[in-house]
């Protein structure tokens, strides 16, 4: 090992860029020496979220000019008895167990943060060997960089905050996105009957592949009215939703209203179609619940990594790219949207030695 690492890092964009995009320029940086208690991880493959391409947009709070980027991480380390086994990185630090909402005020993302000043858009990581967890092993490299960030969402937002059980209806909405595809897998895996929306009918139909009863488009205006239909054709699990898994936001609970039952939960993690959701005295009277979830805790993620390895859970990679100077491309797809699961970058490593599993 060199000593050096190649890092990606957010950089100010020019002033009048309009609209905004801070740029992400790969720099060779010295690796820290170690502290007591940590490893150093040698990144194989990293994944994309949403999240980076909001930071590039500046549109993500507290962010840290020339820090790293990325959240997601499967990796081999090195250090104390963890030495050579396979790894990936807890994505957040400051939420242990509680089981409502961080223990810390510093709650925060790996990533353009400055709390944490690790980003895993990297060659190599130092981090606490308590913040590392042990691969499942029916994983390759790249689906278990898919993994972290979106699971302990999707865990909290359909398992711990939806508490979704068999034989339930659930809807997934934006079946093609990150967390979304895993909050479907996690369902399915569960034992509830899962319906998505999507912008496209190619990702309606590899939701169903994966387990989804159907879906319906969401560009379509009385998507609703689709989906009450749908709903009636599998009238043996009942005909309305139980709950609601959604990242768009927007009039959401007015479009659902009616099939959503009394008492049904919608669990929020995202507000990529609009900046705020919509609630009213309509669902007050119908003791229906809107729930805000933000990633989860080290345990939620534990406890998702359990679940996945007793399933065995494959999480979706739509795309691998070539090394890190390949990022760009990755924030391209992202902004297109064209992907179905994650897009990851397989990470390559001075000796030009390709050290990850094949997809
Ligand atoms: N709170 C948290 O802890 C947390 C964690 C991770 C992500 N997020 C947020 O959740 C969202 C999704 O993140 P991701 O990483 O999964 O993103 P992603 O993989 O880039 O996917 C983008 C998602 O947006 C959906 N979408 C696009 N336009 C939409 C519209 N008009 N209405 C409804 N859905 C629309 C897409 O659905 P189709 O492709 O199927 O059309 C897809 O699900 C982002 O807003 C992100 O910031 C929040």
């Amino acid at each position: 090992m060199s000593g050096r690492t190649k890092a990606l890092v957010v950089k100010q964009s020019p002033p009048g860029r309009k609209p905004v995009l801070h740029d992400a320029v790969l720099e060779e940086q010295v690796i820290p020496q170690l502290t007591p208690g940590q490893v150093l991880v040698k990144i194989n493959a990293v994944a994309f979220n949403h999240r980076d391409l909001w930071i590039r947009k500046g549109q993500y709070p507290g962010i840290a000019f020339g820090s790293t980027f990325g959240v997601v991480v499967a990796a081999s380390e090195r250090g104390d008895s963890l030495i050579n086994k396979r790894v990936f990185l807890v994505p957040m630090r400051g939420w242990e167990k509680d089981p409502y909402a961080p223990e810390s005020p510093k709650f925060t993302i790996l990533g353009g943060g400055n709390v944490v000043p690790i980003g895993t858009f990297s060659q190599y990581v130092a981090v606490e060997r308590d913040q590392v967890i042990l691969s499942p092993e029916h994983l390759n490299d790249y689906q278990l960089a898919a993994w972290p960030l979106g699971a302990v969402t999707a865990w909290r937002a359909t398992m711990v905050n939806a508490e979704v059980k068999k034989g339930d209806n659930v809807l997934v909405t934006g079946a093609g996105g990150g967390v979304a595809l895993t909050a479907i897998q996690l369902c399915v895996a569960a034992g509830a009957s899962v319906y998505v929306t999507s912008g496209s009918e190619d990702k309606i139909q590899k939701a169903v592949a994966l387990g989804a009863r159907g879906g319906v488009n969401y560009k379509s205006k009385d998507w609703p009215v689709q989906l009450g239909k749908l709903l009636a054709q599998h009238s043996g699990t009942g005909t309305q939703l139980d709950a609601v898994i959604d990242s768009g936001g927007g009039d959401l609970m007015g479009q659902i209203g009616k099939i959503l039952k009394a008492g049904g939960k919608v669990v929020i993690y995202g507000m990529t179609a609009a900046p705020k959701i919509n609630f009213t005295m309509r669902e007050v009277l119908k003791n229906q619940r809107l729930i805000g979830s933000t990633m989860g805790s080290h345990q939620d993620l534990i406890d998702a990594t359990k679940f996945l390895a007793h399933h065995r859970i494959v999480p979706i990679v739509s795309r691998v790219l070539d090394g890190l100077e390949s990022a760009e491309e990755g924030f391209q797809i992202l902004e297109r949207g064209d992907h179905f699961g994650k897009v990851v970058i397989h990470v390559r490593h001075d000796d030009g030695k390709k050290t990850s599993s094949k997809l």
